[in-house]
């Protein structure tokens, strides 16, 4: 079983990744049994595990619609829209909202963030006509581009933002909306969960849970009804409709099981937190302690500038350092803080030096820790 004492290193890995102790708990508490009510607390068994259970069983329905009732109670997702847990990461739905949401004679329209934007364009651009209507590659992705002029996009079938960028520590800071009706889509994966934020404004959105959602394996999406009825521009194969998965809400084929009810979970731990109000005033904590020591520094410096910080994920260079020095710095930052406990801060090579991921489940004391710890490091230099 799962004790605190486990937790022998900070775990800032940017996903896989922290999730909160008690949701290991009572994970591995249905992997020896399934509880009944979708493993309520307090339930009975129902004398399997959920690892051996079918998908097609009363108790894994539980499981599965509970999950998606907290879908919308917890993350706030309208009930205009279908939630739906599919598999092959946010990378496959790159290429299934491009197969799905282009209409005929029709482009598609991005905005460009920096890696997992540009991996959605070149999905969309293996289809049909792609249009970029914003970028912030000119200062290598520090910053969220002004949101686009509705005529650049007004023509388009849809215009997709990736709302927090988890390479270069970008997140706009409230859901956009887009205008004259063109649908918004959305991929919130790497702060799903993280704040109150204005899902409605998107016709569709989707994140990889395996950041503050749950397991890889398993990816959130939510569609508006009307979409699913809509006509892609060209033949789908059945599994990649959005429609086949709605049908039979995410039992069209054989579900991530054991993801979905972590999934389940974690939503349980969000709500019994306070819900997102609550979750979103520790996370600005936790993120606005480790901007001010990284602007209170003489050698390191945020990449990410202000009024486009991202809460999850921040990055950082020793750029403050002379730049003979840089390179020998970082190696040796990482390395003592390595040794010190701290896992996963080795940065995105595009970005260099280090990234924070901080997500929900990761303590406020780890962040404390690394504070004092970089602070303790310029010291002895
Ligand atoms: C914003 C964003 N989009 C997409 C992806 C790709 O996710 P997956 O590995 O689930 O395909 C990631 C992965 O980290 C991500 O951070």
């Amino acid at each position: 079983m799962v004790s605190a004492d486990r937790v022998k290193l900070w775990n800032f890995s940017a996903g896989p990744a922290i999730l909160p102790l008690e949701v290991f708990e009572r994970a591995a508490d249905a992997v020896h049994e399934l509880r009944a009510e979708g493993h309520a607390r307090g339930a009975k068994g129902v004398g399997m595990s959920i690892l051996e259970i079918s998908h097609r069983s009363k108790p894994y329905e539980a499981v599965t619609f509970g999950a998606e009732k907290l879908c919308h109670e917890v993350l706030g997702i309208p009930e205009t829209h279908q939630v739906l847990f599919l598999q092959g990461g946010a990378s496959l739905q790159f290429a299934m909202l491009a197969m799905n949401l282009r209409e005929a004679g029709k482009p598609a329209a991005y905005v460009d963030t920096g890696v997992w934007s540009q991996k959605a364009i070149a999905e969309s651009q293996g289809l049909g006509e792609t249009i970029t209507v914003g970028s912030s590659a000119a200062t290598n992705y520090d910053r969220i581009p002004a949101f686009p002029e509705a005529a650049s996009y007004a023509h388009a079938s849809y215009l997709h933002i990736t709302t927090n960028n988890t390479i270069f520590g970008t997140e706009y800071a409230e859901i956009p909306r887009a205008e004259g009706g063109v649908p918004l889509v959305i991929d919130f994966s790497s702060h799903a969960g993280s704040r109150p934020m204005a899902l409605e404004h998107a016709a569709f959105g989707y994140a990889g849970a395996q950041k503050n959602l749950g397991p890889s394996g398993v990816t959130l999406v939510y569609i508006r009804k009307d979409l699913l009825a809509k006509k892609p521009a060209a033949h789908v194969p059945v599994i990649l409709r959005y429609a086949t998965h709605a049908k039979e809400p995410s039992l069209y084929n054989t579900p991530n099981t054991f993801g979905v009810l972590v999934l389940k979970l974690v939503l349980e731990w969000m709500r019994d937190a306070g819900g997102l109000p609550a979750i979103a005033a520790v996370n600005e904590r936790k993120a606005g302690k480790l901007y001010a020591a990284l602007d209170g520094s003489q050698v390191f410096r945020a990449h990410a500038q202000p009024g486009s910080r991202s809460r999850m994920n921040v990055t950082w260079t020793a750029n403050g350092a002379p730049e003979g020095e840089r390179e020998a710095l970082s190696e040796r930052f990482l390395k003592q803080a390595q040794a010190a406990g701290f896992d996963g801060l080795k940065g995105h090579r595009l970005v260099g030096g280090f990234r924070a991921s901080i997500y929900n489940a990761f303590p406020e004391a780890g962040v404390d820790a690394l504070c004092e710890f970089m602070a303790e490091f310029e010291r002895r230099l």
